[in-house]
C-alpha cells in the first residue's frame, strides 16, 4: 500500500488556491528570502503536501516556512489503519520523508477552537484556507485571530461556498443551506428526493430516509453559511482589505478543465476588474467564491 493512499485527490480547488499564492508572490516581485505561511483547517493534508511541493519548485530562492492545524473533530484524528494511530501521524511521517528539515509535529497540529492560532502576532506572511469558511461557526473569532496573526502587508486567501450560491455542493440538494428549521429541512430534502430518484426512494425506502436524516442533520450541525456581503463587513470592522477578483479565475480553470483545454496554456491571474465585476454576480451562486484578504 502506498503511504499516501489516506490522502483525497488533488482537486481543481487545491490548483486554483495554488495558482492565487503564486501570483500574489510574484507580485510582490520578493522572489527571495524567507515565507511564513499558514493553512487554517487542514483535513488530511492533502492540499498542504500539494501546496507545498508547488511553492518549494516554483520559488527555490524563497525558504518557506509551512504550518497548518485543524480542530479535534477533523479529518486529524481519523484512524488510520495500517498505523493504529490518528491520521495526523501519516501526515507528520510523509512530511519528514519528503522535507527531512521541517519541526514538523510543532507545526502541523490539532488545536482547539479557542486556543490561538500561534503564539506570536503578525507571524504569517499568508494564511489560506480551503473550503473551510463555510463550516466555521464564531466567524467573528476567525477573521480576529486571521488579524492578529497576519503580518502587515500579507496576504490571506479562502475559497469556500457563500449563503449567494444556489446550490449545496456537500448534499448535492438545491437551497438546503438556507432552511432555517431542521425539521422542515428533513421535509424539503425527502420531497426533494421523491421527486429527483422516486424508483430508489420506493425501492430503497429505509435507507434512503437514513440518509435524508444524516443529511439535514449534516447541514445544520457542521455547516454555518454567510452571505458574501456579511464577509466583507466582517473583514472592513477589522480594518482589513478585502477584495473577490480572484474569483473569476477559478471558473474560468472549470471551464478548460470542461472544455478539455490544457489549462497551464492560459494565465487568468492577471485579475481584470472589468471581468470580476462582469462575472462577479453570477459566479457567486453557481459555486465557491475566492476571498482575498489583505492587511
Ligand atoms: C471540508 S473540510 C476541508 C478540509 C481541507 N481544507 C481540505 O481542503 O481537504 C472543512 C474543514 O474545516 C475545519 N474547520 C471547521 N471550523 C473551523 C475553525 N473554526 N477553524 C479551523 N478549521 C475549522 C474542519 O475541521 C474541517 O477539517
Amino acid at each position: 500500500m502506498n503511504i499516501e493512499d489516506n490522502f483525497r485527490n488533488i482537486t481543481l480547488n487545491d490548483i486554483h488556491l495554488v495558482n492565487c499564492i503564486i501570483s500574489s508572490i510574484r507580485e510582490k516581485r520578493n522572489l527571495s528570502g524567507h515565507m511564513r505561511i499558514l493553512e487554517v483547517g487542514c483535513g488530511s493534508g492533502t492540499f498542504l503536501l500539494y501546496m507545498i511541493d508547488m511553492l518549494s519548485k516554483t520559488f527555490p530562492k524563497i525558504t518557506f516556512d509551512f504550518h497548518a492545524f485543524d480542530l479535534q473533530e477533523s479529518e486529524l484524528i481519523f484512524n488510520d489503519e495500517e498505523l493504529k494511530e490518528p491520521h495526523l501521524s501519516r501526515l507528520h511521517i510523509v512530511l519528514k520523508r519528503k522535507y527531512k528539515n521541517g519541526n514538523w509535529e510543532r507545526k502541523i497540529k490539532i488545536i482547539k477552537p479557542s486556543d490561538d492560532w500561534h503564539e506570536q502576532l503578525e507571524f504569517f506572511d499568508l494564511i489560506v484556507s480551503n473550503q473551510v469558511l463555510e463550516h466555521v461557526m464564531d466567524k467573528p473569532t476567525f477573521f480576529n485571530k486571521l488579524s492578529k496573526n497576519l503580518k502587515l502587508s500579507g496576504n490571506s486567501f479562502h475559497i469556500f461556498p457563500a449563503l449567494d450560491v444556489f446550490w449545496e455542493w456537500h448534499i448535492h440538494v438545491p437551497f438546503a443551506h438556507w432552511f432555517k428549521s431542521e425539521k422542515m429541512l428533513r421535509k424539503y430534502i425527502t420531497l426533494y428526493r421523491y421527486f429527483t430518484s422516486p424508483v430508489k426512494f420506493f425501492k430503497n425506502h429505509k435507507l434512503m430516509m437514513n440518509s435524508i436524516n444524516h443529511d439535514a442533520k449534516y447541514i445544520f450541525d457542521k455547516t454555518h453559511y454567510c452571505s458574501t456581503k456579511q464577509f466583507i463587513k466582517y473583514c472592513n470592522d477589522l480594518n482589513l482589505s478585502v477584495n473577490l477578483k480572484y474569483t473569476y479565475p477559478y471558473y474560468f480553470l472549470k471551464a478548460c478543465q470542461w472544455l478539455k483545454i490544457d489549462i497551464n496554456k492560459f494565465n487568468f491571474y492577471s485579475c481584470n476588474r472589468f471581468l470580476h465585476y462582469l462575472t462577479f454576480f453570477i459566479t457567486k451562486h453557481i459555486s465557491s467564491i475566492t476571498v482575498h484578504i489583505s492587511k
